[in-house]
């Protein structure tokens, strides 16, 4: 697997993630992911599976950054793997790269919101150091709470 930084050519392979991983009431419509691996406070990081015939995406994470009062703060706006590529490692190597390019801008803290019935994500985002500080009622557009994981950066 290759991981690097996405272009805007890898668009309609990296919508096709999110399609194959996301009901059509929970996706981001191909507008608003546009923007959101457009943001300048962003940086979007994808895994490549590559064969002698072909490349093919198999993972993403999308990952901006903001200032606040008490400094900069990482938010994970997605990260989502191939159902074909799930349980390598995929999602962990995107995760620490993703934290190594929220630390390169200077943020303290990464945060995210994860669908409480989404054991599989709850479980990756422990499982790579993220603790629980909250809980959203009905954050989503079928009525599922989120709950908000956190991790501080440190130097990685
Ligand atoms: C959640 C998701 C990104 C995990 O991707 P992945 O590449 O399969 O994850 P990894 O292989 O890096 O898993 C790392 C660890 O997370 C945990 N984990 C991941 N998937 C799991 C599952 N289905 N069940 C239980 N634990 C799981 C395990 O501890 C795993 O380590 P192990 O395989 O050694 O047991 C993937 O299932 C996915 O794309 N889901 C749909 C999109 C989504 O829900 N994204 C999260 C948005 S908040």
């Amino acid at each position: 697997m290759q991981y690097r930084l996405y272009h805007p050519a890898d668009f309609e392979q990296l919508y096709a993630i999110e399609e194959a991983c996301f009901d059509s009431v929970l996706r981001f419509d191909r507008h608003y992911m546009k923007q959101l691996t457009e943001r300048a406070s962003s940086v979007t990081w994808t895994a490549e599976w590559a064969t002698e015939e072909s490349t093919r995406l198999a993972g993403f994470a999308i990952v901006e950054w903001t200032r606040m009062l008490r400094g900069i703060v990482a938010y994970i706006q997605t990260i989502e793997v191939d159902p074909a590529f799930r349980r390598r490692g995929v999602a962990s190597e995107l995760l620490r790269l993703t934290e190594d390019s929220a630390r390169q801008a200077h943020a303290t803290h990464i945060w995210l919101h994860v669908d409480e019935t989404n054991a599989a994500a709850i479980a990756l985002y422990c499982a790579c150091g993220y603790r629980r500080h909250g809980h959203h009622p009905h954050y989503y557009q079928n009525g599922h709470g989120a709950e908000i994981y956190a991790k501080p950066l440190g130097k990685g």
